[in-house]
């Protein structure tokens, strides 16, 4: 099991998450975190840290966000996504985008 960032992180990256991570278990993209799932012990503990509400654990996973868990996988081990330990400012236009749906088209990777 692993927890999964989903779509909503998608041009927000508040990065509050990364701050709590007893693992380092964050690698960042451009415009979204994602969870190395190797890495994750499960605690849960970036859940409530997320403005975004974007983080879920696997099994809680919304069934419109499951592609999310092979998509974090993927991009954990992607060229260019490296560890994020520390939190930064969020992206520039982060509160406009947070809730907004059908993001994942502007993900880049
Ligand atoms: Fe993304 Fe939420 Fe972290 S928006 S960067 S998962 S705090």
């Amino acid at each position: 099991m692993t927890h999964v960032v989903t779509e909503n992180c998608i041009k927000c990256k508040f990065t509050d998450c990364v701050d709590v991570c007893p693992v380092d278990c964050f690698r960042e993209g451009p415009n979204m975190l994602v969870i190395d799932p190797d890495e994750c012990i499960d605690c849960a503990v970036c859940i409530p840290e997320c403005p975004a509400n974007a983080i879920f654990a696997e099994e809680d996973t919304p069934a419109d966000q499951l592609h999310f868990i092979k998509l974090n996988a993927e991009l954990a081990m992607a060229d260019g996504w490296k560890s994020i330990t520390k939190r930064k400012p969020a992206l520039p236009d982060a509160d406009a985008w947070n809730n907004k749906p059908g993001k994942l088209a502007d993900l880049i990777r």
